[in-house]
C-alpha cells in the first residue's frame, strides 16, 4: 500500500483528516453492526446527553509501522477494558469488546495510506469516542448511545518529543476531586484541565503538574500524562483515586520490573521531588517525556533535573525498550501488540 505524501518527521500532535471513521449505535437495548463512514461529521439530537451532561469519554491508542513492515496496535484491550469503566463511572452503555477490535481493525484497514513509516517517529493515533447521543432534559443517562473511532497520524505530543521538558505545580486549579471521575477518562476532566494548561503554555511550559485536590500535598499526574520518578534502583509513581490508570504507565511498571528495578506506586510527595534522580511523563501521546526543570508556581521554588541537558540513563532505557517492543525491534515478550495482517 502507498503511503499519502507527507513530512513525517514533521508532524504535530493534532488533527489530521483522513479517510474513513467506523461508528456502531446502540438503540432499543442493542449495538447495531458496525458502519464504515467517510463524512467528518455526525448527526445527533440536539439534546443529547453528551451535549448537555457530559455523558461522553474517549480513549486514545497507537498503530505503528514496524521495522518488518507489519502493523502493530498497542495493547487495544485495555483501552477497551478502560473505555467500558468510563462508561460504567457516567453511566453509559458499555461497549463489547468485540466491537471495539472490530471498530480498531477497520479504521486502521481503511486508513492504511495514513500509517507514518517506520523510522519517521510518527504514528497513528486512534481516538475511540463514546457518547450519550439519545435526548434528555432531566439529568438521567441517554437511551441512545454512538461508539465512534477516527484516527490521525500523529508526531510527538510534547513538541520537545524526547527532549526535557519544563512543567508547573498548580495550585489554584483543581483537574479532578478525590471522590470525583479523575480516573476515567471523560471530557470533563479535560475541560477542566484547560485553564491551567493553557496558562502554563503561555508562561512557557509544556504542562501542569497537578496535586491531589484535597490536601495540595501529593502528586497527582502531569497534564495528560502519568508522572514516574527514578531514584537509584526505584521506579516509583503516585498511587491516587484522582488519576488515570495510564496504560503506558502500567507498560513502564513492567518494563522497569524486567529490568531489574523495583517499583513503587504509592503516594509522592512534593517534597520528594528534592530527592529524585529523574522525572518524567509518559502517556500514549505524550510516551515518555522527561522533564528538567518542575516550578512551583506558588512558592517559586525550582527542582531541577537533566542537568547535562539529556534525558536520564533509566528513562532513555524505558523508552528505547517500549519503543522497541512498539515497532517490533525488540521481543514482545509480554504480547502486548496485536499484529494487523
Ligand atoms: N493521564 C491522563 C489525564 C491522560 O489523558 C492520559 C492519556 O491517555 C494519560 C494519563 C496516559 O494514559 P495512557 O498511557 O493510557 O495513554
Ligand atoms: C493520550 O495519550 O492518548 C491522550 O488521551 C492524551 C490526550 C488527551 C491528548
Amino acid at each position: 500500500m502507498q503511503n499519502i505524501d507527507c513530512d513525517w518527521k514533521s508532524l504535530p500532535f493534532g488533527y489530521f483528516k483522513t479517510d474513513y471513521n467506523v461508528r456502531c449505535y446502540w438503540k432499543d437495548g442493542a449495538w447495531g453492526k458496525l458502519e464504515v463512514s467517510d463524512s467528518e461529521y455526525i448527526n445527533i439530537h440536539i439534546a443529547a446527553t453528551a451535549l448537555h451532561y457530559g455523558q461522553e469519554a474517549f480513549e486514545g491508542l497507537k498503530a505503528f509501522r514496524g521495522k518488518d513492515g507489519k502493523i502493530r496496535v498497542f495493547r487495544w484491550e485495555e483501552n477497551s477494558k478502560r473505555m467500558n469503566h468510563s462508561a460504567d463511572a457516567i453511566m453509559m452503555q458499555p461497549v463489547p469488546k468485540e466491537i471495539f477490535k472490530e471498530a480498531v481493525i477497520t479504521v486502521i484497514k481503511k486508513n492504511e495510506k495514513y500509517i507514518p513509516p517506520f523510522g519517521t517517529g510518527a504514528s497513528l493515533y486512534l481516538r475511540p469516542l463514546l457518547i450519550g447521543s439519545g435526548p434528555q432534559v432531566g439529568v438521567k443517562p441517554a437511551n441512545e448511545y454512538m461508539f465512534m473511532i477516527f484516527v490521525c497520524p500523529v508526531g510527538p505530543y510534547f513538541k520537545e518529543g524526547f527532549n526535557p521538558v519544563k512543567i508547573q505545580i498548580v495550585r489554584d486549579y483543581d483537574r479532578a476531586a478525590p471522590l470525583g471521575t479523575g480516573h476515567v477518562k471523560v471530557g470533563g476532566n479535560y475541560a477542566a484541565s484547560l485553564r491551567a494548561s493553557v496558562r502554563a503554555h503561555d508562561e512557557g511550559f509544556a504542562s501542569v503538574l497537578f496535586l491531589d485536590a484535597k490536601e495540595k500535598k501529593y502528586i497527582d499526574e502531569c497534564g495528560p500524562a502519568n508522572f514516574f520518578a527514578i531514584k537509584g534502583n526505584k521506579y516509583i509513581t503516585p498511587d491516587s483515586n484522582s488519576i488515570l490508570p495510564s496504560i503506558t504507565n502500567m507498560s513502564l511498571r513492567e518494563i522497569a520490573k524486567d529490568m531489574g528495578l523495583k517499583v513503587e506506586c504509592r503516594k509522592v510527595t512534593v517534597k520528594e521531588l528534592d530527592d529524585f534522580d529523574e522525572v518524567g511523563a509518559c502517556g500514549t501521546a505524550a510516551v515518555i517525556s522527561p522533564v528538567n526543570k518542575i516550578l512551583d508556581r506558588n512558592s517559586d521554588k525550582i527542582f531541577e533535573y537533566c542537568k547535562d541537558g539529556k534525558a536520564g540513563p533509566v528513562s532513555t532505557k524505558l523508552f528505547q525498550r517500549l519503543q522497541g517492543i512498539q515497532l517490533g525491534e525488540v521481543e514482545d515478550k509480554f504480547e502486548w501488540n496485536l499484529i494487523i495482517e
